[in-house]
């Protein structure tokens, strides 16, 4: 989290302060690093070099940050026409798309054969079969990864969790033996990779390692049946820091993983998504009133869960603080910042009408007054690519930061913009 960082009393993205983007640009905002984003995305190529890294669009699908990433050389994994479509936009190298998702829809896989892409994820026999039909209709050879469910507990969150047999995601080992069975179906589709995606938020290698040894062994029962499978995708999931996580670096989760992979005779396929972008990006929001109860303070701020769903979603533990500090101290580790004395319990709630509707509760923090500009950092993975419009409230901003510059890479959105799908329909 070293591009973040408070430098005399004040939190710096770079070489910018931040309340001079919040100044500039209002709140809420997002605010991310070019430079974080681009370290982790050459932390993973280092640790995994022979790897395709195709970075998860879901994850944070900024035009901007899809450019950066394609000019360092990433490829996309894309869950809907609609990624694939602005993956398309920054000029992606189709071969170096994985179409993934449990619910395609035809037009969406007639969208991504005729746009080429490299690989299609399939999710169950339903899929095979459509994507069979839709190949030969279109007179095009098409790569197919099948996606195996290979019951493996990744120690999660419930809601990221998906390699379990009981998630909707992929089909399990004996229906993807009797799928690879059906000759009639891989006429115009070639079956060269298997998928596995387990969850998200993984912190060791641990789950990886058993799901591997599931997938090689499938590997050569597909190979036996005459499929020439030479890609294994791994997926995404690695884990980040939110603050006191005790984690798996890059390199020794590959420490443990390439090993497994190396007889395999394989290429490997990656997609990350949290890991690039998670910590690269912080929202920043001002403090509107701040109430007194009890035991606690209670921070209402202009920025809830529709522009920040996971508090409300996951219950996900995102560090807040304030913008301007009374330490001293420079350099110090954001994620540990805390006070002394003088603090309080704080429930740091936003303006929607839901109770659900928290960024923090219950966190010790300085005496926060109105006007306050906070920090929720951790937040540039599942922040704004999760955003809605509840409570009519016009999406935020979004900033990308390069050394002492930064650049406004979404507009904020304004009231015509939350109604221009509706004009013509208003009776008078
Ligand atoms: C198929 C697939 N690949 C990759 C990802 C990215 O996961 P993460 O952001 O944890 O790396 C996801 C996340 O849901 C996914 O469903």
């Amino acid at each position: 989290m070293t591009h973040f960082r408070y430098q005399q009393r004040e939190l710096y993205c770079e070489g910018v302060p931040a309340s001079s983007i919040a100044e500039d640009v209002g709140t809420p905002v997002y605010v991310y690093s070019r430079n974080a984003i681009l370290d982790r995305y050459r932390e993973l190529q280092d640790a995994f070099p022979q790897a395709l890294i195709c970075y998860s669009v879901k994850a944070n699908a900024n035009l901007a940050i899809l450019s950066l990433l394609r000019d360092a050389g990433a490829g996309f994994d894309v869950v809907s026409g609609g990624e694939l479509y602005r993956a398309l936009a920054v000029g992606a190298d189709p071969e170096h798309i994985v179409f993934a998702g449990v619910g395609k829809r035809e037009d969406e896989i007639l969208y991504a054969l005729r746009s080429g892409v490299g690989m299609l994820n399939v999710e169950s026999e339903n899929e095979l079969s459509l994507l069979a039909v839709l190949a030969k209709r279109e007179g095009r050879q098409v790569d197919v990864a099948l996606r195996i469910n290979p019951d493996v507990d990744p120690a999660t969150h419930r809601y990221i969790t998906t390699g379990k047999r009981e998630n909707k995601f992929g089909v399990d080992l004996e229906t993807a033996r009797s799928l690879l069975a059906r000759k009639d179906l891989f006429g115009r589709l070639r079956v060269r990779g298997i998928h596995v995606h387990i969850g998200s938020q993984i912190t060791s290698s641990d789950p990886y390692v058993v799901a591997l040894a599931r997938v090689l062994e499938f590997i050569s029962i597909a190979r036996g049946m005459g499929h020439d499978i030479d890609t294994i995708d791994l997926g995404g999931g690695f884990g980040i820091d939110y603050g006191g996580e005790d984690l798996a670096s890059a390199k020794e989760m590959a420490a443990d993983i390439l090993p497994l992979l190396a007889k395999s005779n394989c290429r490997l396929v990656m997609e990350p998504g949290r890991f690039i972008l998670g910590n690269a990006g912080i929202l920043l929001t001002r403090v509107l009133y701040v109430k007194d109860h009890a035991d606690r303070a209670q921070a209402v701020c202009d920025a809830g869960m529709n522009d920040l769903l996971r508090p409300s979603l996951y219950d996900a533990n995102h560090k807040i603080w304030p913008v301007r500090v009374e330490t001293d101290e420079d350099q110090v580790d954001v994620l540990k910042m805390s006070v002394a004395s003088g603090g309080r319990a704080t429930d740091v709630v936003g303006p929607l009408c839901e109770t659900g509707d928290f960024l923090g509760l219950d966190r010790f923090m300085p005496g926060l007054e109105p006007n306050d500009l906070l920090s929720v950092f951790t937040t540039g993975a599942y922040g704004s690519s999760m955003a809605s419009n509840y409570n009519s409230r016009p999406r935020p901003a979004e900033v990308l930061v390069t050394g002492k510059d930064f650049a406004v890479v979404t507009r904020r959105e304004t009231y015509e913009d939350l109604v221009r799908r509706e004009a013509g329909f208003v009776s008078r």
